[in-house]
């Protein structure tokens, strides 16, 4: 049995140096899914733990000795990076002023961003804890304000076929039917949402893209959590902050494309995916001059 992925079916495989194994046995301790155990003071390789191995590589980064090689599930050993040392990281200061910072940006300079920082940003994002290794979530990385804008012209489509059907008669007559708060989102956010983002098209403004030069669009396979491609795009958008990125999660774009397969082909979302959260970005226009307090809306605690 293995953790089911869309591109992997197997299990990944443990090998073990013998002649280089000290039978420490920090690989037991650390492994999530029982495949590495200690038994009589050696460490043995049981893939017939519920999952096997899920290549999640905590072993081969643990090893003192580096006698560990995981393969499959789309690791390597060359995979294996050096670990950044404690000087270079964050400081709880530092990562709390990046985030305090932080504001959603909505208006852009007239400038292109590197493909180079995009792809910085990319590989940023791609290591944040996206559910069970390898991550089964993807990213379609739309460049430029002409890609940007055709794509935006798209959605708001999807957005006037939307608005034909779900009238506000029909609105009603669902009523019954759905919860009461489905009923007041559509009513009062959704509708109204879709009749902006069309009237300001037609006035030539763009509020879904905000006339961003990049697109982020995350997408996660169906073995996968829109919570993964959610947990992605806040990765991103942190390292789009610290490379000094104006940026704003979008969920506005994804609902209709989710709707739109031949749209979902051309932007190379791989079938049976679903594009759940995007992220616009670009050099800011706007400076902000203050942060501001925000709180979680219940915050309680159990002793
Ligand atoms: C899931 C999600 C979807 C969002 N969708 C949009 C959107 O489509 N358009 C938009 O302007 N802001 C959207 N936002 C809001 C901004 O990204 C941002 O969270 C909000 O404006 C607060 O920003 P601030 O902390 O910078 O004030 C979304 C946020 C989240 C978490």
């Amino acid at each position: 049995m293995t953790v089911m992925h869309s591109l992997h079916r197997e299990p990944g495989r443990v090998s073990i140096d013998e002649a280089t194994c000290k039978q420490c046995g920090q690989c037991a301790e650390i492994c999530p899914a029982d495949v590495l155990r200690l038994d009589g003071g050696r460490v043995r390789v049981d893939q017939r733990s519920p999952f096997g191995c899920i290549a999640c590589g905590h072993c081969m980064m643990v090893c003192p000795e580096g006698s560990i090689t995981v393969t499959g599930r789309g690791i390597s050993p060359d995979d294996l990076r050096p670990l950044p040392p404690p000087e270079s990281r964050a400081t709880a200061d530092q990562l709390a002023a990046l985030m305090l910072a932080r504001r959603s940006v909505r208006r852009f300079q007239d400038r292109d961003v590197a493909p180079e920082v995009l792809g910085r940003v990319v590989e940023m994002a791609a290591s944040g804890p996206m559910g069970i290794p390898p991550w089964d979530v993807g990213c379609v990385v739309i460049r430029g304000r002409d890609q940007v804008q055709q794509l935006a012209a798209e959605v708001i489509r999807g957005y006037e076929q939307f608005l034909k059907v779900f009238r506000p008669w029909l609105l009603t007559l669902l009523r019954p039917f759905v919860r009461r708060a489905t009923y007041e989102q559509f009513r009062h956010f959704i509708r109204p949402l879709a009749q902006t983002y069309v009237e300001s098209r037609r006035r030539g403004r763009d509020v879904l893209f905000y006339d961003a030069p990049a697109v982020l669009l995350f997408h996660h396979s169906p073995y996968a959590e829109a919570t993964d491609a959610a947990i992605a795009c806040t990765c991103a958008m942190l390292a789009a902050e610290s490379l000094g990125l104006g940026n704003t999660i979008i969920g506005g774009a994804p609902p209709i494309l989710q709707r739109n397969k031949a749209l979902c082909r051309r932007l190379g979302v791989p079938e049976g995916n679903t594009p759940s959260i995007a992220l616009i970005a670009g050099y800011p226009a706007t400076h902000f001059r203050r942060s501001v307090r925000r709180g979680f809306s219940h915050l309680n605690t159990v002793d």
